[in-house]
């Protein structure tokens, strides 16, 4: 039988790129199976300038990386304005390549992105296992395969403008989901748009694959697992992934990072000097932006709280600030020297599990999700786009474990917020997530859930053939 030889392509973005990089570590402690990794070269170089990725994958001789170009200039920002740009390019420009690699080598199964439909054609042509890898929540994708149906009720474009109003045509989200709640690509009031054209045939596409993995805990979202069994019968649910890959490397837990910015260290000697569960830690993820205003919203929010807090401020997420200096009234540099810190970057999964943190204010991308679940951390919810607003929904709504702040920016609701999070409902809070965070942590330890699943996709990469 041929030698077990995984081709891993994600979306080139932070939040994917990092979930299948621990997919890569976990696939390569099983030294029987070889994993070939495909970046782009825009990632690879920041992976390079600011991680120990190529240390760290040293130690495993049946791992290798591999670029390919991403078709967009160099100077192209690559934030959430241009995700429609990042997977034209990718299927322009990259995807002929992973073509090419899949005919020459030895590959005997495709992990990639969900929204790589053209992987079908080329793992037909290959004679080859594909298997999708969607790195976003199931609820979220759930929501993705549901837009179809959403047009054919007449659910989507929106007839008039409550957002309030609640969505039937999603099945097992009825009662929960508001408009507001959809994937922001549902506010559309043009279906011809790019992002929904390529959810549409994603959804087409998926039900091709040989497997879907997903990075969630059947404790988390069994009820929507049972409704994605029914679709694609075999689903890998190995969640959360970061927790399984420390499980494993229990051993050697050095933290590691897989970050495209320079993490700043110097946060946690700032966490290490403050109460217990006493600090919000905020951050947007890497794509997100906010506007000037929104800027001043949230700070103003976050010193009126007269809650601690550690604030990430990405640089690019601030729309304009770099070119037109703004002037920040000097009573919030005052009271942010007394309770603030701000870093342009920061190693998020220690900052989470620092004893220090007691909230996290989040866009909601499914990695800060997942992360801040397993650290028993409440959450306040900001989304800014596609998947977030589900999450955010599913966070406050479902799971109960913090609040929905979405399409709402203003100082006293970010106030309000923060005390209720941070102090008045506190407790109770804590209490539900470290619940949450229990689950979590028993799904990947023997014998868990994710821990079977993960055996059982190893297993099935070793024999698999189509
Ligand atoms: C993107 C999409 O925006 C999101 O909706 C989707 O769910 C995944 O892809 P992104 O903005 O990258 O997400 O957010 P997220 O998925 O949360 O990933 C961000 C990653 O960056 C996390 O793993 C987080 O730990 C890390 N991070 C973030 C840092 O290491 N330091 C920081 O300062 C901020």
């Amino acid at each position: 039988m041929a030698v077990p030889h995984v081709l891993i392509f994600p979306l080139p973005l932070q939040g994917p790129v990092n979930c299948m990089l621990k997919l890569a570590e976990l696939l390569c402690l099983h030294q029987e199976t070889h994993v070939t990794f495909i970046n782009t070269e825009y990632i690879h170089q920041r992976l390079l300038n600011y991680t120990d990725v190529l240390i760290r994958f040293a130690k495993y001789p049946n791992f290798k990386f591999v670029t390919v170009p991403d078709g967009l200039p160099e100077d192209n920002p690559r934030n959430g304005d241009q995700i429609g740009k990042i997977i034209e390019g990718v299927e322009k420009v990259s995807s002929p390549l992973f073509r090419e690699m899949v005919m020459m080598t030895t590959t005997t199964c495709l992990i990639v992105d969900g929204i790589f439909t053209f992987a079908v054609d080329i793992a037909k042509e290959a004679k080859i296992p594909l298997l999708y890898f969607d790195t976003i929540s199931p609820c979220a994708i759930w929501t993705y395969l549901a837009v179809p149906k959403l047009i054919e009720d007449g659910e989507i474009p929106f007839k008039g403008n409550d957002l309030d109003a609640l969505v039937n045509s999603v099945s097992g989200m009825e009662g929960v989901m508001r408009r507001r709640d959809l994937p922001s690509y549902c506010r559309a009031t043009d279906l011809d748009i790019p992002i929904i054209q390529h959810v549409i045939k994603q959804g087409k596409h998926i039900v091709q694959a040989q497997a879907l993995i997903l990075n969630t805990f059947e404790a988390l979202e069994g009820p929507i697992l049972s409704q994605f069994r029914a679709l694609c019968p075999n689903i890998y649910a190995i969640g959360p992934l970061h927790t399984q890959l420390k499980a494993k490397l229990a051993s050697q837990s050095l933290p590691t990072s897989n970050s495209l910015w320079k993490e700043d260290m110097s946060c946690i000697d700032w966490l290490n000097k403050q109460p217990n569960k006493s600090v919000l830690f905020v951050s947007i993820g890497s794509l997100a932006t906010m506007s000037k205003a929104q800027f001043l919203e949230f700070w103003y929010g976050l010193v009126n709280s007269k809650t601690n807090f550690l604030w990430v401020q990405r640089p690019g997420s601030i729309i304009g600030l770099e070119d037109d200096d703004i002037n920040v009234p000097m009573e919030l540099v005052e009271s942010t020297k007394e309770r603030g810190c701000i870093v342009s970057w920061a190693p998020q999964e220690e900052v989470l599990a620092h004893p220090s943190i007691g909230g996290f204010l989040t866009h909601c991308g499914w990695n800060s999700t997942l992360e801040s679940i397993v650290e028993g951390v409440p959450m306040i919810c900001w989304p800014y786009f596609v998947d977030q607003q589900v999450n955010s929904r599913y966070v406050a709504e479902v799971w109960k474990l913090g609040l929905d702040m979405k399409d709402v920016c203003d100082r006293a609701t970010i106030e309000r917020m923060v005390i209720e999070v941070m102090d008045v409902k506190k407790i109770e809070f804590l209490e539900r997530a470290k619940q949450m965070s229990n689950l979590a942590i028993a799904s990947v330890g023997e014998g868990g859930a994710s821990y079977q699943d993960l055996e059982r996709l190893i297993e099935d990469i070793r024999l698999m053939r189509i």
